[in-house]
């Protein structure tokens, strides 16, 4: 299994062109009418900026981009951040919205409720090596074949009633029942059924999965993927975290003596009680070149999974979208990842030593 990867990225690549290009043709469907906003700050190299500024041109699109300053804490700390106005009032004018720094936000939500389409590359944050990340991911693979098995990965979810996960002795079990899979694949447009498909993706695909309401999963899991909490950087355990939660609730956290010591003393420290609420999200990579690396790539990890905790309160927002369900709030979102996990749907093996079983 891949480990902590140190990508670096130096300079304008040919091969990003043609990332953006297919970003902006498969994934957006960028049409010459359309205006298109670009934020950023300078955690992405401005090159990656231009590229996504300059191909909107090129097609024909009104394009404009705007720089903001580093948001503290990165993405964990994105429910609690605070933005420009200016920024909000430019995103109501626009068609669509390449977000590479912003993520998780109100004036997010507004833009999207106004019509606006929003695409984040970098999956809601900025990165020194996002164009290696892009053209390992998508050019590299072959990205509507993982976006067909994200739709199967998906209606999977919406049959089944229970999913169960194994990892050592523990047993995880998180009652799905009566939620609809959502197929995480990126894609704003579906290319095959030529209509819009979303109107807020994450790149690069896929990360299939369902949003799971409040006071759902019970039990023990081992967590040996990546571990996001504070402050931005993507920490991997050297033996696994366990978690335990009661509920939607975690309840106890043990295993790797250092990580779960830091990890209480975090939640300790903040003293925001929504932050031990979840999983409130519940996904499984299906891209087979995402690798761990400090880019948000590792939730697209083959046949890992990705649960979120915190917040997910702002979904609620979107018009017609995640209406009726209760979502969890917090000033915080931090996410782990189990590598490789046995998973159980219903009675039927769904996921086991690195493999997938659920054709496209
Ligand atoms: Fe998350």
């Amino acid at each position: 299994m891949a480990a902590i990867t140190p990508d670096s990225s130096s300079r304008l690549k040919p091969d990003f062109i043609e990332v953006v290009n297919l970003i902006y043709r498969d994934v957006c469907n960028l049409q010459p009418e359309h205006k298109v906003l670009i934020i950023s700050d300078a955690r992405t190299p401005d090159y990656v900026v231009a590229t996504f500024h300059g191909l909107a041109q090129t097609i024909g699109a009104e394009a404009i981009r705007v720089e903001c300053r580093i948001p503290k804490g990165g993405a964990t700390y994105q429910p609690g951040s605070h933005w420009p106005s200016m920024l909000a009032a430019a995103a109501l004018e626009a068609d669509l919205i390449i977000d590479m720094a912003v993520g998780y936000a109100t004036f997010i939500i507004d833009a999207i409720n106004n019509g606006a389409r929003i695409l984040c590359p970098g999956d809601g944050i900025g990165g020194p090596f996002m164009d290696d990340v892009l053209i390992r991911t998508m050019l590299h693979a072959d990205i509507h074949a993982i976006r067909r098995h994200a739709d199967r990965i998906a209606e999977r979810f919406t049959e089944a009633t229970q999913c169960t996960v194994l990892t050592g002795q523990d047993e995880f079990t998180l009652d799905v029942s009566g939620l609809d899979g959502e197929s995480g694949d990126g894609f704003l447009w579906d290319p095959d059924k030529k209509e819009w498909k979303a109107p807020w993706s994450f790149l690069p695909p896929a990360q299939p999965g369902v949003l799971v309401p409040m006071g759902l999963g019970n039990g023990s899991i081992n967590v040996d993927g990546t571990l996001l909490y504070h402050p931005d950087y993507h920490e991997k355990p050297d033996t696994p975290v366990r978690l335990t939660f009661d509920r939607g609730r975690l309840v106890n956290i043990g295993g790797d003596p250092v990580l779960a010591s830091r990890l209480e003393q975090w939640l300790e420290d903040l003293g925001d009680d929504g932050a031990y609420n979840g999983p409130v999200h519940f996904n499984i990579g299906n891209n087979p070149n995402a690798l761990l690396t400090q880019s948000q790539e590792w939730e697209r990890v083959y046949s890992s999974i990705t649960c979120g905790m915190g917040d997910l309160s702002m979904l609620s927002r979107i018009g017609g979208m995640e209406a009726g369900m209760a979502l969890s709030k917090s000033s915080v979102h931090w996410d782990w990842t189990v590598l490789q996990p046995k998973i159980l749907l219903d009675d039927d093996v769904f996921a086991e030593n690195g493999r997938i079983f659920c054709d496209a």
